[in-house]
């Protein structure tokens, strides 16, 4: 039996009857980039994030890059991040001229610990910057009281948090603005690139929705801003908003395999994923530890189960980001973790039985 980690095939076949009408209009009538689908998605998952604005861009990167420049994040500024995540988080601090401070993660999570921000503020801090990982909230009470009473911004990156709440609140309502990546395999995803900021703040929504156009203004050629071009596509925009109507559905069945690996895995070795108090996860992975876990990607391999690994390697020892930090041994939990992580297939589209099987294979691994 094949266990696969993503099936957009399946998310397609589920929203064709929607989409495919709406793409041949666009075809037809020329409305490519900017258009009703655009707004109408903008309206659709700020009103989804009891959020003001919502800006769409061509990608989760961009949506983090323009949010720092809207957000007035810029050169001799710090801003206090984890090197536990995709490159785009930290790229986009160094591309606006400011300087990433890494601070270690705590374990349960995998998410920049709280505990550790405090120590790492200076007189240059601007931001604090926390990665809401594989589906859950970082620790975002802890953040912002702090972010409150020294004086910060936090700026969410949420690419992988759509959808994910705490206490019922959600991502880009615990500071001034938040980065969605709809990139293929999230649990959202377009047919390509595509992100979109979150913000309650009219001033960066406003500046974010000129700096997508090249900075301009309201009248055409006339620009307020060094911009960027980063406009989302309608023919994406149209693919989110049918894919939006099956989102919540989706993430529900997320939850149903979560809770069925986690029955079917009690008993072996390995650190089930944890939810973090007051967290509604929406499983964008499920990532278990272990210190076999090299051997256990091959076994599972070997019997058509995928499994991937997020992250490797953790960014402070990439040689683009190791002037950032002290080398090895300087984040030891971000480090044990990129050693001993692995995420198994939880795409909504598996069966109970692939799900049971990826389990069994790692149960026969331990000999469990
Ligand atoms: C944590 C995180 N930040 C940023 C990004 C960047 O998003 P995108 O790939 O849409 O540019 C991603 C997604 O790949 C991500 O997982």
């Amino acid at each position: 039996m094949r266990v696969p980690f993503v099936d957009v095939r399946s998310q397609y076949a589920e929203v064709r009857e929607t989409l495919d009408p709406w793409i041949q209009e666009i075809l037809e009538t020329g409305a490519y980039v900017l258009g009703k689908h655009n707004r109408a998605l903008e309206e659709e998952v700020a009103r989804r994030h009891g959020v003001k604005h919502g800006v769409a861009v061509n990608s989760g990167t961009d949506a983090l890059r323009i949010m720092l420049d809207a957000c007035g994040v810029g050169p001799g500024d710090e801003v206090i991040t984890t090197a536990f995540t995709f490159v785009a988080s930290v790229e986009v601090i160094l591309q606006a001229g400011a300087r990433p401070v890494f601070v270690d993660i705590e374990p349960q999570g995998f998410m920049i610990d709280p505990n550790q921000v405090e120590d790492a503020v200076t007189d240059r801090t601007k931001a604090i910057l926390p990665v809401h990982l594989f589906g859950q909230l970082a620790d975002v009470e802890a953040l912002a009281d702090i972010a409150r009473r020294r004086g910060l911004m936090v700026l969410e990156d949420a690419a992988q948090a759509i959808d994910s709440s705490h206490h019922g609140v959600y991502a880009g309502n615990f500071g001034l603005a938040a980065g969605l990546s709809f990139y293929v395999t999230k649990n959202l995803g377009a047919a390509g690139d595509a992100g979109m900021i979150l913000t309650n703040d009219d001033d960066v929504a406003e500046k974010a929705r000129s700096m997508r156009v090249h900075g301009m203004g309201r009248e055409r050629y006339y620009y307020d801003y060094v911009g960027y071009t980063s406009r989302m596509d309608e023919i994406q925009a149209a693919v989110l908003r049918a894919k939006l109507q099956r989102l919540r559905a989706w993430n529900e069945r997320r939850g149903e395999l979560a809770a069925l690996y986690g029955t079917a895995l009690e008993g072996v070795p390995v650190c089930p994923p944890k939810v973090l108090p007051g967290n509604n996860h929406t499983w964008h992975q499920y990532s278990i530890v272990t210190t076999r876990r090299d051997e256990l990607q091959a076994f599972l391999k070997d019997r058509g189960v995928d499994s991937m690994i997020y992250y490797p390697v953790p960014l402070h020892l990439h040689s683009p980001y190791r002037h950032l930090a002290n080398g090895p041994g300087s984040l030891p939990v971000t480090e044990r973790i990129s050693r001993e992580i692995l995420s198994l297939p939880i795409q909504p589209h598996l069966t109970d039985e692939q799900v049971l099987h990826a389990a069994a294979k790692v149960r026969e691994f331990f000999g469990a």
